[in-house]
């Protein structure tokens, strides 16, 4: 079940589904460690990437069952462009590519400046033809929604058209943030938090998600 958070003419999607909901409370648990949080983050992301490709597109094929020949349906064309947000998007593209092992992967830094909390982009490569592909966007975290909208600007101006965003939290800032930069993209949350504290990070949160997946500070 998805929950449209806007009204039914908008493309902000939020999960309610209790595996998710009940993974998400596990990842907050300041106590769960490296290779618990990874793994953890890998199956949320499965789980809102089975909800978010929802609409693949399908054609009939040729199948010879043990029984007769039939026609059934299968994923037509191979043109999913998988896209992390560096670092802590490179966590969930396992998940994805779980569902979807065809798929292209591009990747795009960014890092937020810790005093504006504004995005610098450090890597951009992204797999051709862009244009022709549903483009699936990860990052955990929507805090300020500045990272998400850079990212989709990038992908923009290297003629991607086709654009799904998943995050595991989102901030209401930041969903507003993306929503109304990028009205047409996507958007499929695991759960909105709170707020924004005053150095940007999402209440209650998870803390960093980068640090928390590499194990870094
Ligand atoms: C985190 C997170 C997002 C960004 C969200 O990355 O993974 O990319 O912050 O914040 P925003 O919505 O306010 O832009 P960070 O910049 O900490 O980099 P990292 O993944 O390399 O740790
Ligand atoms: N980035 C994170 O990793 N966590 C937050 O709460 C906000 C931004």
């Amino acid at each position: 079940m998805i929950e449209n958070i806007y009204g039914p003419q908008d493309n902000v999607f939020v999960q309610d589904h209790p595996l998710i909901q009940h993974k998400i409370s596990m990842l907050r648990d300041k106590n769960t460690g490296t290779n618990e949080f990874r793994k953890l983050v890998e199956e949320i992301a499965m789980l809102i990437g089975f909800e978010a490709l929802h609409d693949l597109p399908l054609e009939d094929v040729e199948v010879e069952t043990p029984i007769e020949t039939c026609m059934t349906p299968m994923i037509s064309g191979k043109k999913l462009a998988v896209v992390p947000i560096l670092r802590a998007g490179l966590g969930m593209v396992s998940g994805i590519t779980a569902l979807t092992p065809t798929a292209k992967i591009g990747h795009i830094g960014l890092y937020r400046d810790e005093v504006t909390h504004e995005p610098h982009e450090y890597y951009c490569k992204l797999p051709t033809p862009i244009e022709l592909r549903t483009i699936v966007v990860l990052d955990p975290m929507l805090a300020t929604g500045g990272s998400a909208v850079s990212a989709i600007d990038f992908i923009k101006q290297h003629g991607g058209v086709n654009i799904k965003f998943l995050c595991i939290i989102a901030a209401p800032e930041g969903i507003k943030r993306l929503h109304e930069a990028h009205p047409d993209v996507q958007i499929y949350i695991g759960h909105v938090d709170r707020e924004l504290n005053q150095n940007a990070y999402i209440c209650p949160g998870l803390g960093d998600a980068g640090d928390r997946i590499f194990g870094t500070k």
